[in-house]
């Protein structure tokens, strides 16, 4: 009974001084376990005299009730103290700023076909869209271009099959192959344009990509005149560059076009006095345009006393460089988000 006083006695201070769940575990079996004092005591109960054995049976009991409840009372502090020390560790500070998720968005090319098809759907045209491999007749023969045309060599061309002209199949050099066949698919009237990629046997340069886009347009209809034809381009030149741009059409061959013009905004940047942008003409190069030719309405079967229409084409890289000063077509396709990034 003595030892277990002394035990008693000593056991809060060494349950206290315990720092963690496993040495407060280590001081449990040395006091409580099998091999403890305590234990032994209790084992010892059966050989002592009948009138002792109560007595010390009880001490053992309440000895065994106080050392458990302190060491239970310090498993829930220590328990305790390290849920806290988790959450210390694990705390999130809500003021500091958040990380930033980049954000997408739109190439610039897609951005610039997206605004012109835009603009002339909201004159009522229709967007369509062709192959990228393309038949020669569609090409160019049913485009008033003859077998003799030298867009038709190999040195501008990208063959994909050779056969008879009308046959040979290739990587169509210009959305305009979609004229043909649009209106073989539909009655007139039409109103369409035609945003799509376009291949020609062309080097890298500032100006020039093998693979590049144009936006085609097409108007047929009765009584259509090269009036309409001016107005609408004067009207998507506003809508591009501002309210203050006029155009200009100059005279112009294409097989499938007649009259053909070439036709110029005047210059953004310097309102026509002359500049770097405009390389000091005052005037800039758009596209391509004029009057559908007779013989493209013969060939898809339309009828050229009643209809007459007009057409367009121009280059999605060109008008995008000329706009926002890009030097490089190249800046198009590198896929470089310092300069793509600036298009938002
Ligand atoms: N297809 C021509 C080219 O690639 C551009 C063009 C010119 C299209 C006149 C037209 C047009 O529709 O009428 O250079």
């Amino acid at each position: 009974m003595d030892a277990l006083d002394q035990i008693l006695a000593q056991a809060p201070a060494r349950i206290a001084a315990a720092e963690d769940l496993g040495a407060l575990s280590a001081i449990e079996a040395e006091l409580t376990g099998k091999k403890s004092v305590l234990a032994e005591t209790r084992r010892g109960l059966g050989g002592l005299p009948a009138e002792e054995r109560p007595v010390v049976g009880a001490m053992v009991h309440d000895v065994q009730r106080r050392l458990q409840e302190a060491i239970d009372e310090q498993r829930r502090k220590l328990e305790l103290a390290a849920e806290d020390q988790l959450l210390r560790r694990d705390r999130v500070d809500v003021t500091l700023p958040g990380a930033r998720p980049p954000v997408g968005l739109h190439h610039l090319l897609s951005q610039t076909v997206d605004e012109v098809v835009d603009i002339f759907t909201g004159l009522g045209y229709r967007v369509a869209s062709g192959p990228e491999v393309e038949l020669g007749w569609y090409n160019f023969d049913a485009l008033n271009t003859p077998p003799t045309h030298p867009s038709r060599l190999e040195s501008d061309t990208l063959y994909v099959d050779y056969g008879e002209p009308s046959d040979e199949m290739l990587l169509r050099t210009h959305t305009s192959p979609m004229q043909a066949r649009y209106m073989e698919q539909h009655e007139a009237p039409v109103y369409v344009v035609v945003p799509g990629r376009t291949f020609r046997a062309d080097a890298l340069d500032a100006t020039h990509s093998p693979v590049f886009y144009q936006i085609e347009g097409l108007a047929v209809d009765e009584d259509i005149t090269f009036g309409d034809l001016k107005g609408t381009l004067a009207h998507f030149a506003r809508e591009f560059f501002g309210a203050d741009r006029t155009i200009r059409l100059l005279p112009h061959f294409f097989p499938f076009t007649e009259p053909s013009a070439e036709m110029h905004v005047s210059c953004f940047a310097c309102d026509g006095s002359g500049c770097r942008v405009c390389s000091g003409s005052g005037w800039i190069e758009l596209m391509g345009c004029g009057m559908v030719d007779p013989n493209v309405f013969e060939a898809v079967g339309y009828d050229s006393t009643r209809l007459s229409g007009f057409a367009f084409g121009m280059g999605a890289e060109r008008i995008a460089m000329v706009r926002h000063g890009i030097n490089h077509i190249k800046h198009f396709y590198e896929n470089d988000l310092r300069v793509l990034g600036q298009f938002t």
